[in-house]
């Protein structure tokens, strides 16, 4: 993408959203459109991804999670799932080399135990060549669920407090974010859901506090630079007042 392109678009580069989440929603429908199967659906979901990732870099995000299966997408039929879980295997294996070269850090966010070995053998290779990468951070959320994270996170502090590590009093909102997948990762400044559906479907329910939402109709394999530009455009119009009144942000309050 051309500095040009963007420029054309009105994005100001300075309020790009630092962190950027993703439910890449709407494979099966289309699919199921044009008579392909759901599987050729997510072949072209992992095509839409790819761009996206290119325009993040462009951009200048630093941070992108991409919702990429959820805990309950487990119970879809098995040959989808086997499918799914295929493609991304095949991709990461593939692309390492890749991904290395542009400098990218993988990162997953997910119960890695789920996953079939092979699969979580090229997920810890993959993050563990990539993990020191300084370019863009995309965190897959693979085997996700935000309820399992917080209810994990709590397990981890409860262990924490027993082994008196910590005391119960240490335990602030900051703190019990650290026990999240998402660690000391900042939380999204902008979640997208595509194909139109308004839920967030149990993804990072805790961080999503004070995320600036936007929801588009079109379906995943559809969306491309273009709406990754529209919606920080949107992003860069929304105040965000974090409970303050607008003239306390005009005054520049949040900063102190
Ligand atoms: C999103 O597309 C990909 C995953 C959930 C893995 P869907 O497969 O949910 O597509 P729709 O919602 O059925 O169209
Ligand atoms: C959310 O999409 C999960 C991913 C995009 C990976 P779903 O298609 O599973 O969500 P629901 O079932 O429509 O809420
Ligand atoms: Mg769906």
């Amino acid at each position: 993408m051309s500095i040009q392109e963007i420029n054309e678009k009105r994005l100001d580069l300075k309020k790009v959203p630092y962190h950027i989440a993703i439910v890449m929603d709407g494979n099966g429908r289309w699919a199921q459109r044009r008579g392909l199967s759901r599987i050729e659906g997510h072949q072209r979901g992992l095509e839409a991804a790819q761009t996206v990732v290119e325009a993040c870099e462009a951009l200048g995000v630093k941070i992108l999670t991409l919702y990429a299966f959820s805990k309950e997408n487990w119970r879809r039929p098995k040959r989808e799932v086997n499918a799914l879980i295929g493609l991304l295997q095949e991709y990461l294996k593939e692309r390492q080399k890749e991904l290395l070269e542009r400098d990218i850090c993988i990162n997953i966010i997910g119960d890695l135990d789920d996953l079939p070995t092979s699969v979580r053998d090229t997920l810890v290779e993959t993050v563990e060549k990539t993990g020191r990468k300084k370019g863009l951070i995309v965190n897959l959320a693979l085997s996700y669920g935000g309820r399992s994270e917080i209810v994990a996170a709590v397990k981890k502090l409860i262990d924490e407090v027993e082994a008196r590590r910590i005391t119960k009093d240490e335990i602030t909102p900051e703190s019990f974010s650290r026990y999240l997948f998402t660690g000391n990762l900042p939380d999204p400044d902008l979640l997208i859901r595509t194909s139109g559906e308004l839920r967030i479907s149990n993804f990072l329910l805790w961080q999503i506090a004070y995320t600036e939402l936007y929801f588009t109709t079109t379906l995943w394999p559809d969306f491309g630079k273009e709406e990754l530009i529209n919606a920080c455009i949107e992003y860069q119009n929304r105040e965000r007042r974090f409970g303050l009144t607008a003239s306390q942000i005009r005054k520049g309050e949040l900063s102190q």
